[in-house]
């Protein structure tokens, strides 16, 4: 059972150019896209295809090949979120006017808002609960093109309610034709309110860390390495115990300050830092010589109010980045479009850049579970594509609300929005 994809307009491929050995950023046009077992078999001219499958309007005789004409539109490869929050219950709408007040991040949370709120209502819920908000949240980034997600813990803060967390993300994955996940253990994400400092991380490493391993669904750990959480040292100990027992790593840092989290990252190797926008020069330059990535998600200063990061730096600098809907309860978007066109349309970054980092480069953050490549469209990608809404692939960031989307092939499966 073969599908074509053909008469399509630009192709954004990243991956290695069909007949040349240019490695990424090639656009072609005209195209058909040949996919078998959910994977791409080819990517051909799209006349080469219709002489070779005998498509005649809109139809291939073979019975085992389902051909869908692209009409011009362009395609992009399937986005990928590679930094998310995706399971808590809730609702902190009341913090905005405690912000208008003037509270900051750090003051709602002493007044009982903030990540705690979330804790409480998470571990009310029920894991059918939770199984359904995850479910909602995986077809509502489905239809803005999210094809595969990273997917953290943080909002049980005790051994019971991690493990839980990580179990009902993990059930979801029995589900198809919503995107797949990359699971991370964030036990690191506060301190709960029956624990001191100290006593909350001798638990994290001695009983969360070893349960996480044995339950064996978490392939990352991630810490909240920021001054007034987690310090340089938690988060040391934190991310050295989780890399010997063999989880990858990954950081939240300089979120509101910067805490040195940058050279620790480049330090640890770990795969990527995120928020960073108080990180330093110097921090970020040691990160990028480590291969480790940048993790920027402006939906945060968007739901804040606060500034943008300076975006031109990391050009000049050729600093690699990732772009993420750090979907949580007080940035409650799961769009990758709406972040590209953030990064487009405040920051100045060009298209190709925004794109590159929800696809290619997020990639590099969030490996596809199926060990094939994934956010690169070339034979022998999984086939996870976008039919953008046009012929211009630029509209991915160009259209905050909405879908800039006609369709997404996930895994193979045509869906249509
Ligand atoms: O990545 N900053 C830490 N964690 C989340 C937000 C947590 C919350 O406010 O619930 C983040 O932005
Ligand atoms: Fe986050």
């Amino acid at each position: 059972m073969q599908t074509i994809f053909y008469n399509s307009g630009p192709v954004v491929h990243f991956g290695k150019a069909l007949h040349s050995d240019i490695d990424e950023m090639v656009y072609t046009s005209q195209k058909a896209i040949i996919i078998s077992n959910g994977s791409i078999d080819a990517i051909i001219d799209s006349q080469d295809a219709i002489d070779e499958y005998a498509i005649h309007a809109g139809e291939c005789s073979n019975e085992s090949v389902t051909v869908h004409d692209l009409g011009g539109n362009a395609v992009v490869p399937g986005l990928i979120d590679p930094h998310t929050h995706l399971l808590w219950d809730g609702d902190r709408s009341k913090e905005v006017a405690w912000r208008r007040e003037g509270l900051s991040y750090a003051d709602i949370a002493k007044r009982g808002g903030g990540i705690q709120h979330t804790v409480n209502a998470t571990r009310s819920a029920s894991n059918e609960r939770l199984f359904e908000l995850g479910y909602l949240r995986l077809r509502e980034s489905l239809r803005t093109g999210t094809t595969h997600m990273e997917a953290k813990s943080g909002y049980g803060l005790s051994l019971e309610h991690e493990l839980r967390l990580l179990e009902v993300a993990d059930s979801l994955q029995t589900i198809s034709h919503i995107p797949t996940l990359d699971l991370t253990w964030m036990g690191a994400h506060d301190v709960p309110k029956d624990s001191t400092k100290s006593e909350y991380v001798e638990s994290l490493l001695s009983q969360q860390l070893p349960a996480v391993i044995e339950q064996g669904v978490a392939r990352s750990a991630d810490v909240f390495c920021e001054p007034g959480w987690f310090t340089l040292e938690d988060a040391e100990d934190i991310l050295r115990a989780s890399q010997d027992a063999g989880l990858a790593t990954r950081m939240h840092i300089d979120e509101f300050a910067d805490g040195g989290g940058g050279s620790l990252a480049a330090e640890l190797g770990v795969t990527t830092a995120d928020h960073a926008y108080h990180t330093p020069l110097s921090s970020r330059l040691e990160m990028r010589d480590a291969n480790v990535l940048t993790g920027f998600l402006p939906g945060t200063p968007y739901a804040m109010g606060d500034p943008w990061p300076d975006m031109t730096l990391v050009g000049e600098h050729e600093i690699p980045f990732t772009l993420a809907t750090d979907f949580n309860p007080n940035c409650r978007t799961l769009s990758l479009p709406f972040m590209c066109s953030l990064l487009v349309q405040r920051c100045n970054l060009h298209p190709i850049e925004a794109l590159k980092a929800v696809t290619v480069t997020a990639a590099k953050s969030t490996p596809h579970p199926s060990g094939h490549r994934h956010g690169q469209l070339m034979a022998g990608a999984v086939a996870n594509l976008n039919i953008v809404d046009g012929p211009h692939w630029e509209a991915v960031a160009l259209r905050p609300t909405g879908s800039p989307f006609k369709a997404t092939v996930l895994n193979g499966q045509f869906i249509a929005h």
